[in-house]
């Protein structure tokens, strides 16, 4: 037993970071069992249950669809928001009952919510049939968590409030054999107010260099045509080693493996260098993207936030992308009713909205979490009017994509080709070098290819085309 303590996971020490590699010991006792994972909240955690794969994979057992056929039920929370916090307790109220018909399922929790003091103190109580909890730096342990929870019917909490180590030799099992994620930096120090992410995930942590390039030059010859670095703030990769590497640096040597596209999320506004966007520019198969959260456009809000920046300066950074970057798109964060947050406040936010009108917006009402400092922060606007402000931004937001899709109508432009489009059956999916979405009508044969397509029609969340032969 080992339970998550949330001042101990704010801890950041000058203790030097360790790097180890990743042993999995091998049993065939899950052999011809199925497994089911569900996996909540952003890449990372996609990421991680890539991983978790690997290791159930390595055991012999095959993944299934359905809850109901599954020996083995693994869920890989997320602890952004409340409603992340609610899909899960939701959802453990079916397996509880699944848990009644089958007791030898076994249910495993992992991931953000696991490093949560609290959440785990609720399992404890309510959910006694969880047969164990592990977190986001034990992950490679849940073989052997698997192994004990079949034998022993006692919960299990294995969760550590540690800064965290780097791993390699990490095995993934893969969803795409077209795109990857890798991760190039883990944890959090920037500490937003609101934020729980630098708790649950340590210390900003960087790979090494070589080990990325390996692995990204490993995806190119698998076949691999994209893969996208991972960091909660791709921006501080490097600056751990305090030998003057730079995030730029990486991108470059990545770009240099010849790998046809390269993506990134995500990067903080403060700390974007002028050489970032320089080799961003200079690279063609470095992608004309770049998600870019601003989370308020008051500057007073912004500080209460601990962002680093001012409006001005994130607007004097978007336009200087927007010059130096040709046909870049840019995507952001917002985050409206953070405590204190006024009419006038919050019209600084749509004034920036107006004048980038971006390609596309992830905008999200605030949510207090716990043992954060934001939320101990005096919050007296009531959620209605917090309700229709997110309605009015989200108006604009959506307005301002349909017009950034329509100006490629009866354009030209590359699309890496995903999969069978989820729309309608006879077309294939896929999206631009500035990631937007598009269904093509092409053959199938096409999948993991970069074709060329003319836009058809433009919508708020897609583009429909065609595909062009030259
Ligand atoms: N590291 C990224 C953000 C990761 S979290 C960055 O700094 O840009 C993704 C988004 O969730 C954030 O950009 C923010 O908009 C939102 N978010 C984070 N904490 C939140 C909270 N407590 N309430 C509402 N939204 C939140
Ligand atoms: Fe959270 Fe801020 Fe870190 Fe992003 S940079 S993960 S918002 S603390
Ligand atoms: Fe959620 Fe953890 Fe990602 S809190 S957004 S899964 S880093």
């Amino acid at each position: 037993m080992n339970l998550p303590d949330l001042k101990k996971a704010k801890i950041r020490s000058l203790n030097q970071v360790e790097y180890k590699v990743q042993d999995y010991a091998f049993t065939r006792m899950f052999e011809g069992k199925k497994y089911f994972l569900r996996t909540y909240g952003c890449q990372m955690n996609e990421h991680d249950s890539e991983e978790m794969k690997g290791i159930l994979e390595y055991y012999g057992m095959t993944p299934c669809e359905d809850l109901e056929s599954a020996d083995v039920i693994l869920l890989n929370t997320c602890a952004i928001r409340e409603n992340a916090h609610d899909k899960v307790f939701g959802y453990l109220g079916r397996i509880k009952h699944l848990k009644k018909e089958k007791p030898n399922v076994i249910v495993g929790i992992g991931g953000c919510m696991s490093q949560e003091e609290s959440i785990v103190e609720e399992i404890r109580k309510r959910h006694p049939y969880v047969n164990f909890v592990f977190g986001t730096h034990n992950i490679h342990e849940l073989g052997r968590l698997l192994i004990e929870a079949s034998g022993d019917a006692h919960q299990d909490i294995e969760v550590y409030s540690k800064e965290g180590e780097v791993y390699e030799g990490v095995m993934y099992k893969r969803d795409s054999h077209i795109t990857a994620w890798v991760n190039i930096i883990y944890g959090c120090d920037k500490f937003c107010t609101y934020c729980i992410v630098p708790y649950t995930r340590g210390k900003e942590r960087s790979r090494k260099m070589k080990e990325i390039v390996k692995e990204v030059m490993d995806l190119k010859e698998q076949g691999y045509q994209e893969v996208t670095l991972l960091g909660q703030n791709v921006n501080a990769y490097g600056r751990d080693f305090k030998d003057g590497t730079e995030f730029s640096d990486l991108l470059e040597e990545v770009a240099k493996t010849g790998i046809p596209r390269v993506r990134f999320v995500t990067s903080h506004p403060w700390n974007f260098t002028d050489k970032m966007i320089d080799i961003i520019a200079k690279y063609e198969n470095i992608m004309p993207y770049i998600h870019l959260p601003l989370q308020s456009g008051s500057s007073r809000i912004l500080r209460l936030m601990g962002r680093r920046y001012t409006k001005e300066e994130y607007l004097s950074l978007f336009e200087k992308m927007k010059e130096r970057i040709p046909n870049v798109s840019i995507t952001t964060d917002i985050i409206v009713g953070f405590p204190g947050e006024t009419e006038s406040d919050f019209e600084e936010t749509l004034d920036v909205v107006e004048k980038c009108k971006f390609d596309g917006a992830y905008t999200f009402i605030f949510s207090p979490r716990e043992g954060t400092p934001a939320a101990k922060m005096k919050d007296e606007t009531p959620l209605e009017e917090k309700e229709k402000r997110l309605q009015r931004l989200n108006e604009r937001i959506n307005l301002y994509s349909k017009e950034s899709n329509e100006k490629l109508l009866n354009k030209v432009v590359p699309v890496l080709i995903l999969g069978i489009s989820e729309k309608d059956e006879s077309k294939v999916y896929g999206y631009t070098d500035t990631m937007k979405l598009v269904n093509v009508e092409a053959p199938v044969d096409t999948i993991g290819e970069i074709i060329s397509v003319k836009i058809t029609d433009a919508k708020s969340f897609s583009l429909d085309g065609e595909q062009v032969k030259e």
